[in-house]
């Protein structure tokens, strides 16, 4: 696996890639790579004849107040398991080649990221837009794969590299998950043992309010079951549940097409989110 920190480095290192008429999957990351991300790369490596896997933790998306300083760098470890999972390039850009002196531009895509995380994580989809959009013009992939358990970060990069004429085919992996049901996330590592136990709570709930929507219950009164759970369960006040549709992400009233729920609390020191997909009963 060659590791490039240098943008000229990286265009030489993709062109031979290019010459030899092999196809690139690029999986971005921001490293602390654990089974989910593996799992990426996994399918990176049956979609494409190369794969780039990309490890930046990017500034912009952190607002004033959150962890990027605390955010876990194991770059080392990191390389092994790339390496491991014949990964072909790792590129792992500094700040400075990412965003050098004078850098200026923003990509806000509208009204997607205005509500769920992004309400309480005000500019952190612009951040995340900005980043993906440099990766994909530096990387020039013609597939990339993000994970399914950021559902509102997946619609909006969907939107954006349409809107942009990017031509990189976005695709979304399944959200990997513990074997008692948590979704595997580089923040469960904030969750101190009792509150690893507790954590079980979110997926369980969300998995019963989706089977009680498809099921007929209503709306408020399932996602009502969900909150019940979390406060049972520890978790601080949710910042959202809510049902939406799965492209537009705009709240539901019925269930009158594809739906994802979705749910971000805190617990402890960790905010988690996850989400299900509900869909209607097929007419016979
Ligand atoms: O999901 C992430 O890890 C990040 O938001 C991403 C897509 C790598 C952009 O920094």
């Amino acid at each position: 696996m060659q590791t490039i920190d240098r943008k000229a480095v990286l265009s030489d290192a993709l062109k031979a890639f290019r010459d030899a008429g092999e196809t690139v999957a690029l999986v971005p990351t921001m490293g602390a790579l654990h089974d989910g991300h593996m799992a990426l790369v996994d399918e990176a490596r049956r979609r494409a004849d190369r794969v780039v896997v990309s490890i930046f933790v990017n500034p912009t998306q952190f607002g004033p107040n959150e962890d990027f300083d605390a955010y876990p760098r194991r770059m080392e470890a990191d390389s092994a398991k790339l390496s491991a999972a014949n990964v072909d390039l790792l590129w792992a850009p500094s700040v400075g080649e990412m965003y050098p002196e004078g850098f200026a531009t923003n990509i806000s895509v509208a009204s997607l990221p205005d509500r769920l995380c992004g309400a309480a994580r005000p500019g952190h989809f612009d951040g995340v837009s900005t980043v993906v959009a440099k990766l994909f013009n530096q990387v020039r992939p013609d597939i990339a794969i993000f994970g399914e358990k950021d559902w509102q970060q997946l619609a909006i990069i969907r939107r954006m590299s349409t809107d942009l004429d990017l031509g990189v085919d976005v695709v979304g992996c399944p959200t990997q998950r513990e074997d008692d049901g948590l979704a595997r996330s580089s923040r469960n590592a904030y969750l101190t043992e009792e509150e690893r136990a507790a954590a079980v709570a979110l997926p369980r709930a969300l998995g019963s309010a989706a089977r009680f929507i498809e099921n007929g219950t209503s709306i408020s009164e399932a996602i009502e079951t969900v909150h019940a759970a979390l406060t049972k369960a520890g978790f601080a006040p949710a910042d959202y549940v809510e049902l939406v549709d799965a492209i537009t992400l705009q709240p539901l009233e019925k269930l009158d097409r594809p739906a994802r729920l979705l749910a971000a609390a805190r617990l402890g020191k960790a905010r988690l989110i996850d989400n299900l997909p509900v869909l209607p009963a097929v007419a016979d």
